[in-house]
């Protein structure tokens, strides 16, 4: 089994902040991710995936289709869209890194043989996810 990986970037808008909490609860929790109007990242979404390599091509992925998915799945729904804003199918979901891996994973995995997905929101901050079923 060879693992094979893409990546593509995009600009998404988002703020955290949990409606169950009071505003203070909020702030004191996120900080400046609670800001009202929000605030943006240049995300990174890389997807691992798994396959067997074909003798008569050498490769082990469909990359066109690949692409095809990433592009349909996550660019051109989120690419300069406010993910707190402009989604009411994700109202009320903490956009967190760690809930944003899991809600790309579940867009991209119909698709797909995904082994790992990893969100880079920042240079420094990164999130991996391998699925449930491991
Ligand atoms: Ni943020």
């Amino acid at each position: 089994m060879i693992y094979f990986g893409r990546r593509v970037s995009f600009s998404m808008g988002h703020r955290l902040h949990n409606h169950a909490l009071s505003d203070a609860e909020n702030r004191a929790i996120y900080g400046k991710c609670n800001n009202p109007n929000g605030h943006g990242h240049q995300y990174t979404l890389e997807v691992l995936v798994a396959g067997e390599v074909d003798p008569k091509t050498g490769f082990s992925a469909n990359l066109p289709l690949m692409d095809e998915i990433l592009r349909r799945e996550i660019v051109e729904r989120f690419d300069h869209y406010d993910f707190n804003a402009d989604f009411p199918e994700y109202a009320g979901v903490i956009s967190s890194g760690e809930n944003l891996a899991r809600i790309f994973w579940d867009l991209i995995a119909p698709h797909l043989p995904l082994a790992r997905l990893r969100v880079e929101e920042t240079e420094k901050n990164a999130f991996e996810y391998f699925g449930e079923n491991r």
